[in-house]
């Protein structure tokens, strides 16, 4: 099966005009079974562990100093069909390549669960539970339905977290880049030497509802007017600060009515930078703001945190034997960071040997989106590179 026509089909899983594969959803399982299904064909001993994340090796590899490859599959609403499931068709099209010349090479294709993280606030699930980074408290966490983490992994018959897996000797991840860096760089691919740190929040301002047309503005106690004016602020104060970036992106107002004042508003805050220092700044800034235009507005306000995740270095070892499997494939190749959040980012903070391999992003970079876009022929280069990468590693 050609590798786009691999992609296309898992675009037909939650294809919605994007593509919508919630974390730990049936959609998101159907597309693991369909990737599954394609390992077995393929040879490939199949497995899964108690958080579902899937494995796919070569018939007697030992499951030791194994070198991993792969991505995730879920998405976020209406998204696109590479993000994730790039990485996880290129994994599988270099494993079924290198393994067929070295029987028994220590390779597993791993598929990782609910990376994106918007549907429980919580990034990254799947392999957070490989490194041992799952507790309680992410279990309990609610989606907007109520279902809880515990409660979608048991419908989906899996008992959770701690799962028993050990970690591999080295972990690339092929991704598609999302942004504009490779494309005006007219670079093919990527070789990412880090990933920028991130921090969640869930902030709830609390006001009182009423009438839209009696209640006079001086006497308001508005929490959307709270929530905007909070955008705004955060939005000034990243601008302050280079390369950091915040997103208001899920807004909730319960029991919404365009003639009533918004009496609570629950807004999620994603705040992002390349450095601890800069990071730590964004971090500070959102309590300190909210309880200002809470102040401002007569509200309350409870600013939780969420995760948060340090700017985390690649391996350099796996970035050298991306660059020279890039060069000995003779197909070009920049170094550049990652401003998306990656499983390559948890298992490179624990210790992992762990490296990235960018594919340049058509349409400027377009992505979270259903115009995210690569051509076949940097699919089909990555594949190369990615397979040459796991030659040299072994
Ligand atoms: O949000 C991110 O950076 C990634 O797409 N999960
Ligand atoms: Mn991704
Ligand atoms: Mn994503």
């Amino acid at each position: 099966m050609e590798r786009l026509d691999r992609l296309a089909r898992l675009g037909a899983v939650g294809d919605d005009g994007g593509i919508t594969r919630p974390g730990l959803s049936a959609v998101e399982d159907d597309a693991h079974t369909l990737v599954a299904g394609w390992c077995e064909e393929a040879g490939l001993a199949v497995s899964r562990d108690a958080a579902g994340n899937l494995y796919a090796r070569p018939a007697d590899s030992p499951a030791a100093a194994e070198i991993w490859s792969g991505s995730h599959v879920d998405t976020v609403p209406s998204g696109g069909r590479f993000d994730g499931a790039l990485g996880v068709v290129a994994a599988l099209e270099a494993v079924i390549e290198v393994a067929a010349a070295r029987p028994g090479a220590p390779l597993a294709v791993v598929v990782f669960r609910d990376e994106e993280g918007w549907r429980f606030r919580n990034g990254c699930f799947g392999s957070r539970s490989v490194v041992g980074d799952i507790g309680p408290e992410d279990l309990a966490q609610r989606d907007a339905a109520g279902i809880s983490v515990a409660e979608a992994l048991a419908a989906l018959g899996l008992a959770g977290p701690p799962v028993d897996v050990a970690l591999p000797a080295a972990y690339v991840e092929t991704h598609i880049e999302q942004g504009p860096m490779l494309e005006s760089a007219g670079a093919p691919l990527g070789d990412v030497a880090a990933i920028v740190g991130m921090a969640g929040f869930s902030v709830t301002f609390s006001g009182s509802s009423g009438h839209a047309g009696t209640v006079p503005m001086s006497d308001r106690s508005d929490a959307f007017a709270a929530c905007a004016e909070l955008a705004v602020r955060l939005r000034d104060r990243a601008l302050e600060i280079p390369g950091s970036v915040v997103t208001i992106g899920d807004v909730a107002i319960p029991n919404p009515a365009s003639n009533v004042i918004p009496g609570v508003v629950r807004a999620s805050i994603d705040v992002r930078a390349p450095s601890i220092e800069a990071l730590d700044l964004l971090v500070a800034a959102v309590p300190a703001v909210a309880a200002d235009v809470a102040a401002r507005n007569r509200c309350g306000v409870d600013a939780a945190r969420g995760g948060r995740w340090q700017p985390v270095a690649l391996s350099n070892r796996i970035r050298r034997s991306i660059r020279a499997a890039a060069r000995r494939t003779e197909v070009p190749i920049t170094e550049l960071v990652s401003g998306a959040g990656h499983d390559a980012g948890v298992l490179a903070a624990a210790g992992v040997d762990a490296g990235m391999l960018f594919v340049r992003s058509l349409n400027g970079g377009a992505s979270h989106r259903p115009d995210e876009l690569s051509d076949e022929a940097d699919v089909a280069a990555a594949i190369a590179v990615l397979a040459e990468t796991l030659r040299s590693l072994l």
